[in-house]
């Protein structure tokens, strides 16, 4: 009963939709009406700036960093889930929002959040990688598969070091949501029409 309430708190959690409200609330604005069509924060920051893309990148990670947490709470301490459990449950819930007819983002900012809050020393390299190919390429959909590219080598490398597999899963999971929910922004990559970020 505790496990099932944990998985839905983290898909609740996961599922707010922070760009459909920061949108809505402060700019009268459905993000899903404009650029690339996603629920996420590149598309806040193209469609209502910096501020609000900052806000939302904030919010969207944190949404994963808190579902990882969640066991902490002395209330769920004796669940016996795996915190990794709750952060994809969170990441599926950012992809299908049921606070947003279940349209969501791309699973970028949540899963680095999981990430941030599981594995900090891999989310300091991933932050290092993202600002690096960003500044390079300017096409923030290359950026995030680029990330999400490394998160699984390391998760590779790190199993054959320590033995530990939950990392490897975790990614593994992570990465093909990643490049799933990017379909898209691939074709559009090879098709030479993918936007690119003029502020950096
Ligand atoms: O965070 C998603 C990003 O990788 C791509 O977003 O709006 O350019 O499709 P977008």
């Amino acid at each position: 009963m505790t496990i099932f309430l944990l998985l839905l708190i983290a898909y609740l959690i996961g599922s707010i939709p922070s760009g459909l409200w920061i949108g809505k609330i402060f700019f009268n604005t459905d993000i899903r009406e404009h650029g690339s069509g996603n629920l996420g924060a590149t598309n806040t920051f193209r469609i209502l700036g910096k501020k609000a893309g900052l806000v939302v990148t904030f919010m969207d990670v944190l949404k994963g960093t808190a579902a990882v947490l969640l066991p902490l709470i002395p209330f769920f301490a004796a669940a016996n889930i795996h915190p990794l459990i709750l952060g994809i449950t969170a990441v599926i819930g950012h992809m299908f929002p049921i606070f947003a007819s279940f349209r969501g983002g791309k699973a970028v900012a949540t899963s680095a959040g999981v990430v941030l809050g599981y594995a900090p020393m891999l989310f300091i390299i991933l932050f290092i990688v993202f600002f690096l190919t960003l500044k390079l390429s300017k096409i923030v959909s290359l950026t995030s598969m680029v990330a999400a590219s490394v998160a699984l080598i390391y998760s590779i490398v790190y199993y054959f070091v320590t033995g530990d597999y939950a990392l490897f899963i975790l990614i593994f999971f992570l990465f093909s949501f990643i490049m799933y929910r990017h379909r898209a922004n691939i074709k559009r990559i090879k098709d030479g029409t993918e936007p690119k970020v003029k502020w950096l």
